[in-house]
């Protein structure tokens, strides 16, 4: 755990508040608060998503609604508290691992058991930086065309039935939401843990929300490039 000097830490309650955050609790909440702000998002970026099913005018207009209202400014406002989420759950998460690491220098002589905490913390360290490079290519594909075969500002049904009409593309889609998938899951177990729900008698609560919220949203998402490649949606 990292410290804070007495002198800092003493001084009134924005020292309080830095002493708070350089403890694992404090950093977890971080995690944690920052988690449900993205969660919120992939669920209602899904939701918006499927509107693709409904047809080029209905997705089109969802798109063209989200960059127009408050005269474009919701848009940035988004964007702005999208990116200060995703950057305060990478630091917490780095600074957690780095914590972790520090707590056990030298390595363990025997390897350590398969148990669920250690599976579910190897699955989000190689998860997150996956996820973190799908959504830079995410956002070149989709928003700035640049890494788009056949972009249409503006048209968003056609940039994503284009989009996906490469196969391997939508295999790197899939299996993107399939790590995603694992990182929900195990997200929104830990969140639900730290937020209070720790006691062993929450389990089969915990498991129901992060189970259902994974499964929408990976069934969701990953609905679109199938339905593309099978001609569904064309
Ligand atoms: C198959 C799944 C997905 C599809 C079909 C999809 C589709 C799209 C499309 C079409 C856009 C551009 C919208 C527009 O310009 O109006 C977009 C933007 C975006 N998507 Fe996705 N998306 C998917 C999954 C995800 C996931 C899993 C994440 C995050 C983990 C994500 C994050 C974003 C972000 C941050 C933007 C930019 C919003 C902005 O600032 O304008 N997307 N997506």
């Amino acid at each position: 755990m990292a410290s804070l000097p007495i002198d800092i830490a003493l001084d009134g309650s924005r020292g309080r508040i830095a002493a708070f955050f350089a403890t694992t609790v404090g950093k977890k909440m971080v995690m944690a608060v920052t988690g449900i702000v993205l969660v919120v998002f992939v669920i209602g970026h899904m939701i918006g998503n499927l509107q693709v099913y409904i047809g080029p005018e209905a997705i089109n207009h969802y798109g063209e609604l989200l960059r127009e209202l408050l005269h474009g400014g919701f848009i940035w406002v988004a964007r702005g508290g999208l990116l200060a989420a995703v950057l305060l759950h990478i630091w917490a998460a780095t600074a957690l691992t780095l914590d972790s690491w520090k707590a056990r220098p030298v390595g363990y002589r025997r390897r350590q058991q398969w148990t669920e905490s250690t599976y579910a913390s190897r699955t989000m360290r190689w998860g997150g930086p996956i996820l973190l490079i799908f959504i830079v290519y995410h956002l070149l594909h989709f928003t700035t065309g640049t890494a788009h075969n056949d972009f249409v500002a503006g048209d968003v049904y056609h940039n994503v039935v284009a989009g996906f009409s490469i196969w391997w593309v939508s295999a790197f889609y899939i299996f993107a939401q399939l790590v995603l998938g694992l990182h929900l899951y195990h997200g929104v177990w830990s969140m639900l843990q730290t937020l209070g729900l720790s006691h062993p008698s929450y389990n089969r609560v915990r498991f129901g929300i992060s189970a259902l919220i994974t499964a929408v949203v990976v069934v969701g998402n990953i609905s679109i490039p199938i339905a593309v490649l099978a001609g569904v949606v064309s």
